[in-house]
């Protein structure tokens, strides 16, 4: 029997503000809800999940360091998810981190538990200044950037000139200049990488850009060539 070595990685999930005093908030990591409970004590977190019948625990209230169960009034303890009162059972807590004003959760995984993902934006050169703070203030430390050209399905910028009052002809610009990012991410992060990049990026106007999320199947550190398909620093991998 092998014996799978497990470490706690600890993922960046949201602001503190985010979840008022005394309340919770859903969050997602992966395929997982998590609870995320904002005490007078401090911070908690919880599966999502009531264990009697799998309330959202996050809607429930809160009181001193428990909360009631929305659907049938369970009282669960959230520094170690088990039930107080209502029946027996126990939910998953997990550990919580604040640095600064964000918060981070610690799962336990294996290394090949991490999914990782790259995330390429193709977006307008002035906007870079802005994508790069919007990045680095998400947590997101670790990407890389090019200048290229490109175009949609405008062909670029077309248009009319006037010789003329009946001779018109085309002009043109097939290529525009354009900036991409390009990140590798373990999954639970895309969403924060493409939340910020629109934040930093959208403008309603046509030439915004596009994102494009795919899976990466190893990541492989050159100086060491190790595979590195886990990542210990948040922010992702650098290429
Ligand atoms: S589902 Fe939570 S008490 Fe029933």
């Amino acid at each position: 029997m092998t014996t799978e070595s497990r470490e706690v990685h600890w993922v960046y999930v949201a602001e503190k503000g985010l979840v008022p005093k005394n309340e919770g908030r859903k969050i997602l990591w992966g395929d997982r809800q998590i609870a995320l409970f904002h005490l007078a004590h401090g911070f908690f977190a919880v599966d999502n999940k009531c264990p009697h019948k799998q309330g959202p625990l996050a809607d429930g209230i809160t009181a001193g360091g428990a909360v009631y169960c929305p659907l049938h009034n369970w009282k669960i303890d959230l520094a170690n998810g088990c039930a107080l009162a209502g029946g027996e059972g126990k939910v998953r807590t997990y550990p919580v981190r604040l640095e600064g004003e964000k918060v981070y959760l610690g799962f336990e995984i294996t290394e090949t538990q991490i999914p990782m993902k790259e995330v390429m934006a193709i977006l307008r050169p002035s906007q870079w200044g802005r994508t790069k703070q919007k990045l680095t203030e998400a947590g997101i430390l670790a990407f890389t950037q090019r200048r290229v050209f490109g175009r949609g399905k405008q062909r670029g910028l077309q248009y009319w000139v006037a010789k003329k009052k009946t001779d018109r002809s085309e002009m043109g610009i097939s290529f525009i200049p354009k900036r991409i990012v390009i990140l590798v991410l373990p999954e639970s992060q895309v969403n924060t990488a493409v939340n910020a990049l629109i934040e930093a990026n959208q403008t309603g106007a046509i030439g915004d850009g596009k994102i494009f999320v795919s899976p990466v199947e190893e990541v492989i550190q050159v100086r060491t060539g190790l595979n590195e398909n886990r990542v210990k620093e948040m922010g992702g991998a650098p290429l």
